[in-house]
């Protein structure tokens, strides 16, 4: 009979916000899948480091944050064929994803290829909690009220769009943050609205950063995990 696999939120960061069910599912697991460059290195691995057995089979899949032309479907497709193999053979596995899987995350693209290649292979999503609403609990800054809209841009895509989605108004995350920092201070500043915003910076790992002046953090080298929360 065909195992689960999961696809695994594991949150922001900090070990405590795992969820009881992603925690309930690694301890089902037999094999766990991660995006990271190595086997025991990786920025989802290493959240639930604590969680790990001996008798787990942990694999870095090598999967690029930084994504190229190719949209980086030939590692996702890695992660795929492993997963079908293991669920084949009878071994529960997890493939875990910072955040949420399927807000921008890796285990979405994981999610849509497994359900369209194996339908027959049993599969689950757990949700986790997304790095921006972690980031909106730190600071203290709603993210929306009332007939508020909340834009999410993941930056480096939108690069020359920074002035019109401030300009929609309500309160805007920007993820992959650290490319477009330059511009959205300058397009803040023409809005008299940078102190409405602050740079997060691999929020929960022991080097967690918080800008609340992005000025201090444009001259930085930054994580890829950076993300700018503007407040409405
Ligand atoms: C591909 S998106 C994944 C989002 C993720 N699935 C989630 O639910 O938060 C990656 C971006 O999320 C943001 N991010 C994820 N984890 C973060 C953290 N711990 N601290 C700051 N930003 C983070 C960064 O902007 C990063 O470039």
């Amino acid at each position: 009979m065909n195992a689960p696999c999961r696809i695994v939120g594991v949150g922001p960061g900090d070990p405590e916000l795992l969820t009881l069910r992603a925690l309930q599912v690694l301890s089902e697991s037999r094999t766990i899948l991660h995006a990271g460059p190595r086997d025991d290195v990786g920025f989802a691995i290493e959240i639930i480091a604590e969680h790990l057995r001996p008798d787990h089979a942990v694999r870095g899949m090598a999967l690029a944050m930084r994504r190229g032309p190719d949209d980086g479907s030939v590692g996702y497709d890695r992660v795929v064929t492993a997963l079908i193999e293991e669920s084949r053979r009878g071994r529960p596995s997890a493939f875990l994803t910072e955040g949420d899987p399927m807000l921008f995350g890796t285990g979405s693209y994981v999610v849509e290829r497994l359900k369209a290649l194996a339908p027959d292979v049993p599969l689950e999503v757990v949700p986790g909690i997304p790095a921006m609403s972690a980031a909106a609990a730190r600071l203290g800054w709603p993210l929306a009220q009332k007939e508020e809209i909340l834009t999410i841009c993941p930056a480096t895509y939108h690069h020359d769009q920074v002035g019109e989605i401030l300009d929609r108004g309500g309160s805007s995350c920007w993820l992959k943050a650290a490319g477009v920092l330059g511009r959205l201070i300058s397009e803040l500043q023409a809005r008299d609205r940078l102190e409405h915003a602050a740079l997060v910076e691999r929020l929960g790992r022991p080097d967690e950063r918080i800008f609340l002046d992005l000025r201090d953090a444009v001259s930085r080298e930054l994580s890829y995990f950076s993300l700018v929360l503007v407040r409405s």
